[in-house]
């Protein structure tokens, strides 16, 4: 019997919709699964506040941990096979309750020597999230073989306006009738069912070594060029900010509001403003970078991870 253990978090529970579908034409016979929910010992509340929802910027981006829950006895008795991992982003980082389990002592157990499998499931700015998961999964041990990224598909500024209608209002609805529902779309959840089989192939194999090239072919990473450079540029300016805020303190001091209100406005100049204007530029060099666009795009759907 191979054994799987599947872990996630998810306040909406979109996640968990994904990874039962990718688990779903696993060899009943053959392959147990065990799930581990991430509970931290206050958790985030859902819906968000505007306020809890900007306080939740320096921690997640600084990946300062929080108190977790442990996990149940019978999860951490077994020897695993193969780990999923299923997180979301916040503020292009892993989310508190992801990295918080990932620098976790029983995460040093369970992933140690492990082959693991990343599933991202976000708005779509994933990349370098998923640059520092790769390199939490390195410090632990774990061997990444595989990964899937499901992401809003509509227009990045439109995403912007429906997420922020999930997270404040907790619904995962059409708004006001003319924007789209938020989030990895119903098809797109439904369409995860096909990465079960070759994820089965190799549990039953136990070679993980050319899983990625096939989850490739049926579309598991979708690399937006334009999104990398956006990515890279937000986690320069949000290390400015993070550095600035926490030094204010923590989340009950009025100073910290403060300037938490000011990145609230930063950020939704950087998102109307600043955005637009990277997205020109990057369309202006599209053609003499395409070289480079290329290389970035294979990197960033492999599960390798460069020394930096
Ligand atoms: C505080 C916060 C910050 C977020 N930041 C990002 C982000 O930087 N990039 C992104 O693609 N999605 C971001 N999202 C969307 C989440 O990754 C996720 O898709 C959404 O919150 C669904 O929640 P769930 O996965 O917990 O069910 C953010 C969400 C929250 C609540």
């Amino acid at each position: 019997m191979k054994e799987v253990l599947v872990i996630y978090y998810s306040q909406t529970g979109q996640l968990l919709d994904i990874l039962n579908n990718i688990t779903s034409n696993f060899d009943g016979e053959e392959v147990r699964i065990t799930l581990h929910k991430i509970t931290p010992e206050k958790d985030f509340e859902f819906p968000w506040t505007q306020e809890r929802f900007y306080d939740a910027f320096p921690e997640s981006f600084q990946q300062i941990p929080t108190e977790l829950m442990s996990p149940e006895d019978d999860v951490m008795a077994k020897k695993y096979d193969l780990v999923i991992l299923g997180y979301q982003v916040w503020y292009l980082s892993p989310s508190i309750p992801i990295n918080s389990f990932l620098k976790s002592d029983p995460a040093k157990v369970l992933l140690k020597d492990t082959p693991v499998i990343t599933v991202v499931a976000c708005r779509n700015m994933w990349i370098m999230a998923q640059e520092k998961v790769k390199m939490l999964l390195r410090d632990l041990n774990a061997n990444l073989v595989g990964h899937i990224a499901l992401v809003d598909r509509h227009v990045n500024n439109i995403s912007v306006i429906t997420i922020m209608h999930w997270a404040f209002g907790g619904k995962k609805t059409k708004m006001w009738g003319i924007f789209p529902k938020p989030g990895v779309s119903d098809r797109d959840i439904a369409g995860a069912r096909r990465f079960s089989s070759p994820i089965n192939e190799s549990i039953g194999s136990g070679d993980f070594s050319d899983l990625q090239e096939k989850l490739l072919q049926i579309g598991a990473v979708d690399v937006n060029p334009y999104l990398i450079a956006t990515d890279i540029r937000g986690n320069l300016v949000f290390s400015k900010w993070a550095e600035l805020i926490s030094k204010k303190g923590k989340s009950d001091r009025l100073k910290r509001k403060k300037w938490l209100v000011l990145f609230k406005f930063y950020l939704l100049f950087a998102i109307w403003v600043i955005a637009p204007i990277v997205y020109i530029i990057y369309l202006i060099t599209y053609l003499p970078s395409i070289g480079k666009i290329k290389r970035q795009k294979k990197y960033y759907s492999s599960v390798e991870l460069r020394n930096i």
